[in-house]
């Protein structure tokens, strides 16, 4: 039996944990040898209905969950954490405008960053679920500098798997033929689903769908999907969300396969984009890491989308700024810390006569 590892959720008797925690403890995340130990955070006002979803948890008698237990405080909560779920977000309210919201949630990702840094086991994964996804996860990234940024990730997964499952309803295939769907930028309206590298059994999407349909509506429907089901439901999506975080972690800890997946990660200057923000690329994950696709011919129409969602990224992180500790900053330029570890590592293996291997990993 292996080592149960520890998994923080926060927001945890919310809408999206609701599906996600009942999920994880199942071993849909982390595969069905993996004992579990969740660690469950809520605001102190929530601690009575949080009760009521760790004794739910416990009557299924899940055989993977080791243990459930209950904080009002991020730093109790993620005490030796192996994979973080920063799920809980505060909602926008009546009469609030988007910075308002940001710097409301930045307060809350500022203190989560700084009770990672400080509690949770070093090699700690974190997606961040709670909007605006992409700009919290800098600021828990930016206030963790122990940490490496790699380890902070936002999630774009239920885009990505928005826009393969209403590509394939399109076209009368099942999502597992359609491979190559990117989300490129913000977790939000100005996202670019990118469908110029998609093909279904080698085919390129774009030969089999109307160029008009694909610029007039694909993209707007995949951007506004999520107002769409507020619309419909009456609610913001969780159980599509809840699927999403698990999907987003099962790939980073066991690995992506015949498909790159979608996630914001810390930008390291690829195709362009601006270092310094938190931004979804196409990836393939193994052995725990993530790295970015490269090489993918970008068309002028391509870059202006993703240049669009690159500047709303960057004017987010100005209206926070001043929550960004200066001296984390210069790290997000080379978040990966591969400029002075590949380095080190051939000049040490030089001088050890080693053949040095570069395999251009992430984290
Ligand atoms: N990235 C995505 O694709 C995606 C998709 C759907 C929803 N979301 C976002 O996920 C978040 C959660 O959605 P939900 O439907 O579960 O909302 P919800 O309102 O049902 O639940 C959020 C929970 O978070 C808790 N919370 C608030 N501040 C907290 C804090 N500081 N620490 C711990 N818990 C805290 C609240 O008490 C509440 O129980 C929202 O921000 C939503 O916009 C993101």
């Amino acid at each position: 039996m292996k080592p149960a590892v520890r998994v923080t959720v926060t927001g945890a008797a919310g809408n999206i944990a609701y599906s996600l925690l009942f999920k994880i403890a199942a071993g849909e995340m982390l595969g069905d040898d993996q004992p579990i130990i969740l660690q469950l955070v809520e605001i102190p006002q929530a601690m009575g209905a949080l009760r009521g979803v760790a004794m739910e948890l416990e009557d299924c008698a899940f055989p993977l969950l080791q243990q459930v237990s209950i904080h009002d405080n991020p730093e109790e909560g993620f005490k030796g954490v192996h994979y973080a779920l920063l799920v809980g977000a505060r909602p926008r309210g009546p009469g609030m405008e988007r910075k308002d919201l940001l710097e409301a949630n930045a307060a809350i990702f500022s203190g989560q960053g700084k009770a990672l840094n400080d509690f949770a086991n070093p090699d700690v994964r974190v997606l961040v679920v709670g909007n605006p996804a992409n700009t919290n996860a800098l600021i828990a990234s930016r206030n963790a500098p122990d940490l490496s940024p790699s380890q902070f990730t936002a999630m774009t997964r239920l885009d990505h798997q928005r826009a393969k499952g209403i590509l394939a309803n399109r076209l009368g295939v099942t999502v597992n033929e359609v491979k190559g769907v990117t989300i490129w930028g913000n977790h939000s309206a100005t996202q670019f689903p990118d469908l110029h590298h998609a093909n279904v059994h080698g085919e390129p999407v774009l030969s089999l769908i109307d160029g008009a349909w694909y610029k007039g509506q694909y993209i707007s429907l995949i951007q506004k999907r999520g107002a769409a089901i507020i619309n419909a439901r009456g609610a913001s999506s969780a159980a599509s969300a809840a699927q999403a975080a698990i999907n987003h972690m099962r790939s980073w800890a066991l690995g992506t396969d015949d498909d790159w997946v979608s996630m914001a990660i810390p930008s390291d200057g690829s195709y362009g984009v601006a270092t310094g923000i938190i931004y979804s690329f196409p990836v393939r994950c193994n052995y725990g890491r993530y790295e970015i696709v490269q090489g993918l011919e970008l068309n002028e129409f391509s870059r202006q989308q993703m240049k669009e969602t690159e500047q709303e990224l960057l004017a987010e992180m100005a209206d926070v700024d001043h929550l960004l500790p200066p001296e984390t900053a210069a790290r997000m330029t080379d978040p990966f810390g591969r400029a002075g570890l590949v380095n080190d590592i051939d000049e040490e293996c030089l001088r050890a006569g080693s053949i040095v291997v570069k395999t251009d990993r992430i984290c």
